[in-house]
């Protein structure tokens, strides 16, 4: 009867386009070219494919078992799957830790607003590096803008999800998920036409197997769960909304491999362009903001227009895909107290917009007038990123494994894996899965986990 009332995406595509969406995001684009160039270029990109596929994607897929067996949000799929536990209450964490995300988050993409307007009047325009750097720090650092782009950036992922997931998350995503990878194309291809854009290719693939060591494939583990927006119960409560007819593995590879390939693209573009304009790159915030602003303006010299074209191509594309990852990072509290809370959507949905929304303002703030409070050295912002990166998102991956691994029972796992038994290439490697998810996934997780504490 309840599930009767529960929405369904609309087909395999709908599915993997909205996981897509989710997983495609700031991570792939200001984390993932950096650690490349960094880590040993192509050896770094090996290191996490090796990750994404045997461990990323079993997590990913314990999740997606959960989310689609109990076809309900995180907590209440704890108390349908082992009643009376106290999973229940574990599951908490993976209600505050997206919440925790979607605030930090959100500030980027307010940012990303500001600097998508800034694009729109051509105002990088030769303009020296100095004043580029000096215009994004006094930017950040003052209290009213970014706090005001930040509620555009919250309110639009919030006026999406009143829609549903039907109508709003999943129409939401078909569209701009297929758009993001049409910009992603265009601005890579300029790139390489850029002089000195080889320098750039090189950059990011040029395999240097010596620098792989236990840092570099923590750090390859680490992105690559950032980048699936695993441990936090986006994917949980997103197959939940997956009917009993589709393939888990389908959507989780379609899922991975959209993922990774967003990321070499975006890769492949940011980094042509910064080694174009001879910019040291660097991660984070300053490599959108302060690095590719100095190469549309170095781009200005000969082609105003186009580098202003590609200079608001690419922060159309930043905002878009941190806008889909923001939705699925609410849907995780919006599904809870809509199930749990009986409230109704509209007003769960306000309710996870104002909690983000001040916690997002004091992230925000810690740039400016709050920067004097420190979290273990970080401001709020940092110490937000940090705790959830590092810690919660670990930490949920490990408990959703086990629970998979050690709490269900193994004929239920099978049956929703396999549905049922009828996915024929799914019986084949039920075995290997559960494997990766019973033992692997759990061991790795701890090492990843302790060393985050402990590095
Ligand atoms: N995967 C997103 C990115 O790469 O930017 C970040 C993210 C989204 C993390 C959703 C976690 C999450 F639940």
């Amino acid at each position: 009867m309840e599930e009767a009332k529960r929405e369904h995406f609309g087909g395999r595509l709908a599915i993997i386009m909205a996981m897509a969406g989710s997983a495609i995001g700031l991570g792939n684009i200001w984390r993932f070219p950096y650690l490349a160039g960094e880590h040993g270029g192509a050896a770094f990109i090996f290191v996490y494919i090796i990750a994404s596929l045997f461990l990323s994607l079993p997590i990913f897929l314990a999740e997606s078992i959960i989310g689609r067996r109990s076809h309900a949000n995180t907590y209440g799929a704890m108390e349908k799957l082992a009643p009376g536990t106290k999973w229940k209450w574990m599951s908490i964490l993976t209600i505050i830790a997206p919440l925790i995300i979607v605030s930090y988050y959100s500030v980027v993409g307010g940012w990303s607003i500001e600097y998508l307007l800034k694009s729109l009047t051509f105002s990088f325009n030769n303009v020296p590096r100095a004043e580029i750097s000096s215009m994004f720090s006094s930017f950040i650092a003052s209290p009213w803008i970014p706090i005001a782009c930040h509620t555009v950036f919250l309110g639009t992922c919030a006026v999406i999800l009143t829609a549903g997931v039907k109508s709003g998350i999943e129409k939401f995503s078909n569209w701009s998920v297929p758009i993001l990878f049409i910009l992603i194309l265009v601005i890579l291809l300029y790139s390489l036409t850029l002089p000195g854009a080889m320098d750039g290719v090189e950059y990011m693939i040029k395999p240097d197997f010596s620098k792989i060591d236990s840092k570099v494939i923590l750090a390859a583990m680490g992105q690559s769960f950032y980048s699936l927006s695993l441990g936090v119960g986006t994917i949980l409560v997103y197959s939940s909304y997956v009917s009993k007819k589709e393939n888990l593995l389908v959507s989780g590879v379609g899922t991975a491999v959209f993922d990774l390939l967003f990321a070499i693209m975006a890769g492949f573009a940011v980094m042509t362009a910064v080694f174009s304009a001879g910019v040291k790159p660097g991660a984070g915030p300053g490599l959108i903001f302060e690095s590719l602003p100095y190469v549309f303006s170095t781009m200005a010299g000969s082609a105003p227009i186009i580098s202003g074209i590609i200079a608001i191509l690419f922060f159309v594309t930043i905002l878009v895909s941190a806008l889909t990852s923001g939705v699925s990072l609410m849907e995780v509290g919006v599904a809870y107290l809509v199930e749990e809370k009986k409230m109704r959507r509209g007003v769960a949905t306000l309710s996870v917009f104002i909690g983000t929304w001040i916690l997002g303002c004091l992230c925000s703030l810690s740039f400016g007038p709050m920067s004097g409070l420190k979290i273990f050295g970080e401001n709020l912002f940092g110490f937000c990123d940090w705790i959830s990166s590092n810690f919660l998102m670990a930490l949920g991956a490990l408990l959703f494994s086990l629970f998979v691994g050690w709490k269900m029972k193994k004929s239920d796992v099978y049956d929703e894996f396999t549905n049922g038994g009828t996915l024929r290439f799914n019986v084949r490697c039920f075995k290997a899965v559960y494997f990766l998810i019973r033992y692997i996934a759990p061991l790795v997780i701890g090492i990843i986990f302790l060393s985050g504490i402990l590095l």
